[in-house]
């Protein structure tokens, strides 16, 4: 027996990176899963990769109307929903006396209004259906600690660890676990656009901050997105149905050390 056999899972941001990786996953455990992103020729092609578990749904975060839709059309598809993973998000980062109202903006609304509202939508579908469900947020080390370049995208991630807290403690009570995964350092696309960043600010070669943190790390190097799945099929699972509103590092040990 696989271990989320028959579930019906959303994943936002799941056309690459992380979110891809849960999803490959969570079709190996037996669960059909919304490849949910806002760029949907990416979500299109990675469903067709994942195959007939896999299928792709237009979803814009920080869209009220595009929550409802993608929710609705989970519904339509799979009968319900079991598990959302709260996976998009936006990155960007400046010194404080150079950052922008847009950029600030434009990162809350993805990475908290969207997990907020996310959560919400999927919170009411579960508890209409009576059945509990598992609610996964992607926090980050990011936002344990605060970073010199890095305000916005910490403040993001602290408010997401607050909001896993508290929406854990309110909606145990329907069978709703919400839990939270906190990554280190993940290679992939993502960190590519991070290293040009730091490059910009930090008067760097490209790759060179890649290479320092990945040596930074206890365990010897970044984490790739394979490292994450184990915690993401866990919480999702009937094991983890005692956990309510933690969150997990899984950082080869960086946060630590
Ligand atoms: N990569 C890392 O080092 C790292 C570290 C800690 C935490 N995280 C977190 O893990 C999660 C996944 O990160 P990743 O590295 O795979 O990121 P990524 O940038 O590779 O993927 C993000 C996905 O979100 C989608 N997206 C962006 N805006 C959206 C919107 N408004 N609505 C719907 N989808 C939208 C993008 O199209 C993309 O497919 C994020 O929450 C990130 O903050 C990543």
């Amino acid at each position: 027996m696989k271990r989320l056999d028959g579930k019906s899972a959303l994943i936002t941001g799941s056309a690459r990176g992380i979110g891809k990786a849960f999803a490959e996953a969570y079709i190996r455990e037996g669960a059909t899963v919304a490849i949910a992103d806002i760029n949907m020729a990416q979500a299109e092609a990675t469903a067709s990769e994942l195959g007939a578990s896999a299928y792709a749904v237009h979803m814009d975060v920080t869209d009220q109307a595009s929550i409802d839709a993608a929710i609705q059309a989970v519904e339509a598809r799979c009968g319900g929903l079991d598990i959302l993973i709260n996976n998009a998000a936006l990155f960007d980062l400046a010194p404080i006396v150079e950052i922008t109202r847009a950029s600030y903006e434009k990162l809350f609304s993805i990475n908290v209004s969207g997990t907020l509202f996310t959560m919400q939508a999927a919170a009411r579908s579960m508890i209409k259906a009576g059945k509990g469900g598992k609610i996964i947020n992607m926090a980050s080390q990011a936002g344990r600690r605060g970073e010199a370049l890095v305000a916005v995208y910490c403040a993001t991630k602290a408010a997401v660890i607050s909001l896993t807290q508290s929406a854990g403690l309110d909606l145990i009570k329907h069978g709703i676990n919400v839990n939270a995964i906190a990554p280190g350092v993940v290679d992939g696309e993502h960190w590519d656009g991070v290293d040009a960043l730091f490059a910009k600010h930090e008067g760097l070669q490209p790759g060179e901050k890649k290479k320092s943190v990945g040596e930074a790390v206890p365990f010897g190097r970044m984490g790739r997105a394979e490292d994450l799945t184990g915690m993401a099929i866990f919480l999702a699972s009937p094991e983890a149905d005692y956990i309510v509103a933690q969150t997990y590092n899984v950082d080869g040990g960086n946060w630590m050390s």
